[in-house]
């Protein structure tokens, strides 16, 4: 099976907005429902578990519906924690064969082509990073600049980042045993060893973290109409 992890339970607190910036309403419905239904919308995606903050998780219970199966599952302080609580809860209820794609709620503008590309290439290599090119220079230094990077061999990661439970839970748990935490689930695999794949991403998948971020997406709906 291909499960979504369906990361929902973050604060936004770079939003500076009332309510995290899941809520917010953006050309009529909540931004987090944009990623979701794109996901809902393809038949490769068997289940899909949001995790959710615990204060909300009422709200999510009673206002998603679905075709296919739905978990809710209380996250945690930080992305990381709540990965690892989304985790913690597959491994009891579904098969550490499954293939589990790990995506940030925030990524809204997810195209189905992305998510495909991610798919087949955790199918064949056994786990998948969304990830894009570098397309500016990229200096290095703290006060001087003391080199410019090859951006050739530079990337840029997004979501989904894909793995089969049984190695992404392996490599949790090892992190949490050794205190290393990171704020994406690649850098999680390589602490722990694995060989990680690249699978082609989209600008258009860009990470809604501030309110520029947030007229970005408008701009990009309003195109699209
Ligand atoms: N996330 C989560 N649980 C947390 C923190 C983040 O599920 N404790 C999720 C967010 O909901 C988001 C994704 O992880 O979809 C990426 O995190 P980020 O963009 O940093 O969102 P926030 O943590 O909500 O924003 P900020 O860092 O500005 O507070
Ligand atoms: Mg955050």
């Amino acid at each position: 099976m291909n499960i979504v992890l369906y990361l929902c339970a973050g604060q936004g607190s770079r939003m500076e907005a009332s309510v995290p910036k899941q809520f917010i309403s953006v050309c009529g419905k909540p931004l987090f429902s944009y990623a979701y239904e794109t996901f809902a919308s393809l038949e490769e995606i068997d289940a899909i578990a949001f995790v959710v903050s615990k204060e909300n998780l009422h709200y999510f219970q009673e206002n998603i519906s679905c075709t296919k199966p739905i978990f809710f599952i209380p996250g945690g302080d930080t992305r990381g924690e709540s990965v690892y609580q989304g985790l913690t809860f597959l491994k009891e209820h579904v098969s550490m064969e499954d293939l589990i794609l790990i995506h940030d709620s925030a990524r809204a503008l997810i195209d189905k082509e992305t998510i495909l590309n991610n798919l087949k290439c955790a199918q064949k290599n056994g786990n998948a990073i969304t990830s894009i090119e570098v397309v500016d220079s990229v200096l290095y230094g703290k006060e001087e600049v003391e080199k410019e990077l090859n951006r050739e061999e530079l990337f840029l990661a997004q979501t989904p980042q894909s793995f089969y439970l049984k190695d992404i839970w392996n490599a949790y748990t090892y992190a949490k045993k050794k205190n290393f935490s990171a704020s994406d689930d690649a850098s999680i695999a390589l602490f722990y060893g694995q060989k990680i794949y690249k699978s082609k991403g989209n600008i258009k998948n860009f990470k809604i973290t501030t309110k520029e971020d947030l007229k970005r997406m408008r701009l990009w709906l309003e195109k699209s109409q």
